[in-house]
């Protein structure tokens, strides 16, 4: 069992992040939610989940306790070879209290010494409401990186730029996995081809800018990492690459970035359509674009199949409204 505690910065794209996870890699998805905290029947390896750009931490969970059994459970946790230890309380009316309840009460149990600063083994107790969930596991999602990537810290700067966070967002709502081949065809200065390539996608850009193309393989090599990315027009994708695991991307809205096309729903509408030739059968389209245009009947004509689609507010004149498709089989 796996407990994710989930950023608060969307009502529902966090979970959804999970489950699409799950289902990357042929996992079941058993889960339960507890307003932040989502309980996970099925396990994932630790180093895929720290993909996750929604979910703050999570926990390998050894037991869930019903509060009357807490001592007895916490007591028979397997605590061999260690020298000292602490607890961390979460979700309680008080969690300092707690945690010096618990901690008395396992000093005597264990004859072991509480220490907070350097502890060996950490017994983490979060609280669901009915019942307590244990943990020894503590897993905290790396973000450093995607600060250092943030568009202001790379060599090559373009105010149109996504959010890194939304870029692996993106790649995981498009079940993306190592070694797929991924491409992204409004590159622009290639955040998402930056965070495929880190997550080991063979991933490659298209833009019809040459300066964008430029500055984008810039990046790209700033952050060593093997995407390329070439010229080519996102509404006749299957000119420059064949068949394609997944698409994920971020099309132009007509603000700060160039718009090669006669408007900006026949745009999408053509990159649709062009998205159909080159994708694999059951594969996934993700990308985000303003809210307020319409693109029911483009997805429709293209005979891609609408999974859902979230709104995602950026502020008072710009939401998002992020679209997952995917090819019929
Ligand atoms: C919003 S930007 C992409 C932002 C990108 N996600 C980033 O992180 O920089 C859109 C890009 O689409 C490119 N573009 C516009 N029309 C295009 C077309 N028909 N084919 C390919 N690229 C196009 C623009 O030159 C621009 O670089």
């Amino acid at each position: 069992m796996i407990l994710f505690r989930l950023s608060r910065e969307h009502p529902t794209l966090p979970a959804l992040e999970i489950r699409a996870l799950y289902e990357t890699y042929g996992k079941g998805f058993e889960a339960q939610q507890y307003e932040n905290l989502l309980l996970v029947r099925e396990c994932l390896e630790p180093k895929i989940l720290q993909r996750l750009s929604l979910t703050r931490e999570f926990f390998r969970i050894y037991k869930v306790a019903d509060k009357e059994n807490l001592d007895r459970v916490l007591r028979d946790l397997p605590y061999k070879n260690i020298r000292s230890f602490c607890v961390c309380a979460s979700g309680f009316e008080s969690d300092r209290a707690m945690e010096k309840e618990l901690g008395a009460m396992l000093k005597g149990a264990w004859e072991l010494p509480v220490d907070l600063t350097k502890p060996s083994f950490t017994v983490s107790v979060i609280n669901l409401g009915e019942r307590i969930a244990v943990s020894t596991e503590k897993y905290t999602i790396d973000k450093k990186g995607l600060e250092d990537r943030h568009p202001n810290n790379r060599p090559y700067f373009h105010p149109a730029a996504l959010d890194p966070k939304l870029a692996r967002l993106f790649l995981n709502l498009a079940r993306a996995k190592e070694r797929d081949t991924i491409v992204d065809p409004f590159c622009g200065s290639g955040s998402i081809l930056i965070e495929a390539s880190l997550m080991e996608m063979d991933a490659i850009g298209l833009d019809r800018d040459l300066e964008m193309i430029w500055g984008c393989q810039r990046n790209l090599d700033f952050y060593t990492t093997k995407a390329k990315a070439i010229e080519g027009d996102a509404r006749r994708i299957e000119e420059s690459v064949e068949r394609v695991d997944a698409i994920v991307t971020d099309p132009p809205y007509a603000r700060s970035s160039r718009v090669y096309g006669k408007g900006l729903r026949e745009l999408y509408s053509d990159f649709l359509k062009s998205s159909n030739k080159v994708l694999k059968p059951g594969g996934y389209v993700v990308f985000s674009i303003p809210s307020n245009i319409d693109i029911g009947r483009p997805i429709r004509d293209a005979r891609l199949k609408l999974i859902g689609d979230y709104e995602i507010y950026v502020h008072k004149s710009l939401t998002r409204r992020v679209y997952i498709l995917r090819r019929p089989n």
